[in-house]
């Protein structure tokens, strides 16, 4: 087998303007939307990492710290903080900001596990994670406790539920 390249991962940034069609009857931002949002920039982040197909595999908890009104701009910053054989532990932060004074707030972080795949669906090796900083350093250590709690999780799952429509 080949030697796995390393290499740094870019950070990624996304914006959008909230709108009427993505938000409450409180006029704030459907969770939904929010995750939607978190879950193509982790995407494009894991993609320009490794330059092969993704597919999220799995979030880790997400609090909604402060909502984002209906107007306001949403600002996210992504990038892959871990590294495992297939998969890639990105984070992604979520800003909200005022459209005319500029007041910014956050919203929330989150973690969002992304596996390679084939064409066929299968996983596949990518790239080995650079790691130069101390802060790359800390998000490489928080990513690989990220990385075992989800390996215990997948080994405690419940067996599928019944299928209530199985004939
Ligand atoms: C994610 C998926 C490709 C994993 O396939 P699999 O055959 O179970 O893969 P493996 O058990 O060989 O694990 C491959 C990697 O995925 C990781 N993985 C598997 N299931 C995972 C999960 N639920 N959460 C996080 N990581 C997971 C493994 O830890 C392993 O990582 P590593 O190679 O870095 O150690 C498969 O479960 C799948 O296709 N799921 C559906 C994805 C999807 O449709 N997402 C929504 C739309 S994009």
């Amino acid at each position: 087998m080949s030697e796995r390249p390393t290499r740094k991962a870019p950070a990624i940034h996304m914006s959008d303007h909230v709108l009427p069609g993505q938000t409450n009857n409180h006029g704030t931002m459907f969770g939904g939307e929010v995750l939607a949002m978190m879950d193509k920039a982790a995407a494009i982040a894991a993609l320009r990492f490794c330059r092969q197909f993704v597919v999220t595999a799995s979030t880790e908890r997400i609090d909604f710290r402060t909502p984002i009104h209906r107007g306001d701009l949403i600002d996210m910053t992504a990038r892959v903080i871990y590294t495992g054989t297939t998969s890639m532990i990105v984070r992604i932060d979520a800003w909200a900001e005022r459209p005319v004074s500029g007041e910014r707030h956050w919203c929330t972080t989150g973690y969002y596990s992304m596996v390679s795949v084939s064409e066929d669906g299968r996983p596949c090796a990518i790239p080995r994670l650079l790691v130069e900083t101390q802060s790359e350093q800390a998000d490489w250590e928080h990513g690989a406790k990220i990385k075992a709690s989800i390996q215990a999780r997948l080994r405690e799952t419940d067996p599928p539920p019944q299928d209530p429509l199985a004939l």
